[in-house]
């Protein structure tokens, strides 16, 4: 099929655990109609109670919500439709991939994400039948346009991270255990000011790429005219050598985390979601008008920026 280059995985299970970063082949090149090879589309209720409404394929493709040409694809809300406040929320598009990965490095080419007041938009990883104990690994997350980038892991007790860890960014809570805090998970905030919302967008979005072993679970982001992008991201070619890499964004080292044990194969979803437990409960200090899910509902043309743009995902093992 166009836009999908499969190689063997053969190294799915056995893939390489050095402590340091290592290089690693390409596994899956997704692009353009690719997508639609490497992605499931879940028409379910969204677990975090947003005023959204899961489409399946036909209705997304139908009504223009996924789109892609030879060289991207494009993943939107509904931005024409006033909804009825006591019906179905805004429609928009949840993907799930269909291969699952235990050590691996995956890498997000974005021209744009998903901006406006309301909008919950994340680019994560997890196994929906095992969580939490299979793990989760959130790796581009926000809401209501609020920057920067939030990384953060979600686990099955007994997995924490040290507060002093070689990254840019600044820890938050310490505990990844789902129980304690009402699921804030382990999370580190980014300091870089281009990582999340308009001002990605306005900077022509970046990369964003997680690397995960059994050792230590990282994950790095570069706005596009960043000098510092690593020449083998920007290509997306055939291999990546994570210790050329520099100093991560977010680290989570396995240091009194077994990531092993905590996190089984996962897979890579995107979603976007409108208010909910996140979006919804911090609108009112947002700086965004009227209430979240009024909002939603009576805007439509508010959610014409509310997309992901695709230039490529590549999956390394
Ligand atoms: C579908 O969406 C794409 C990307 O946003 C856009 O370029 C294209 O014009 C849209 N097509 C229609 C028929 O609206
Ligand atoms: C996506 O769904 C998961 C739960 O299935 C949740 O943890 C995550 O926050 C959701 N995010 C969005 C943007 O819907
Ligand atoms: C951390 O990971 C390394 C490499 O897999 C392993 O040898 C070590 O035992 C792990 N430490 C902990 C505390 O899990």
């Amino acid at each position: 099929m166009p836009g999908t280059i499969r190689l063997p995985i053969l190294a799915l299970s056995i893939a390489v655990s050095s402590v340091l970063g290592a290089t690693y082949h390409n596994a899956e090149h997704i692009v353009g109609a690719g997508f639609y090879n490497s992605f499931n589309f879940e028409a379910i209720g969204d677990p975090t109670h947003g005023r959204v409404n899961y489409v399946d394929e036909a209705t997304a493709r139908g009504a223009n919500l996924t789109f892609n040409s030879d060289k991207t694809f494009v993943l939107r809300a509904d931005h024409t439709t006033v909804l009825n406040p006591a019906g179905a929320g805004r429609n928009s598009v949840r993907l799930i991939s269909k291969n699952a990965y235990t050590t691996h490095v995956s890498v997000f080419d974005v021209a744009h994400m998903p901006q406006g007041c309301g909008t919950w938009p994340a680019l994560w990883e997890t196994n929906e039948a095992l969580w939490p104990a299979g793990g989760e690994v959130d790796i581009l997350e926000g809401v209501n346009d609020q920057g920067t980038n939030q990384a953060t892991l979600h686990t099955s007790p007994g997995c924490t991270v040290p507060a002093s860890r070689s990254m840019s960014g600044t820890p938050l809570q310490l505990d990844c255990d789902t129980n304690v805090a009402g699921n804030a998970g382990c999370g580190v905030k980014f300091a870089q000011g281009t990582s999340y919302g308009p001002t990605f967008n306005a900077n022509g979005g970046g990369w964003y790429a997680m690397e995960r072993t059994n050792a230590f679970i990282s994950v790095w982001f570069w706005s596009r005219e960043d000098p510092t992008v690593p020449a083998d991201v920007k290509a997306g070619g055939s291999s990546v050598d994570t210790d050329s890499w520099g100093t991560p964004s977010a680290t989570f080292p396995n240091t009194s985390c077994d990531i092993e044990s905590h996190f089984a194969p996962n897979n890579i979803i995107i979603n976007l979601t409108f208010c909910g437990d996140w979006a919804g409960a911090v609108y009112p200090q947002s700086g965004c008008p009227s209430t979240c899910n009024d909002f939603v509902n009576n805007n439509p043309a508010a959610f014409a920026d509310a997309f992901f743009q695709f230039n490529a995902i590549n999956v390394y093992n």
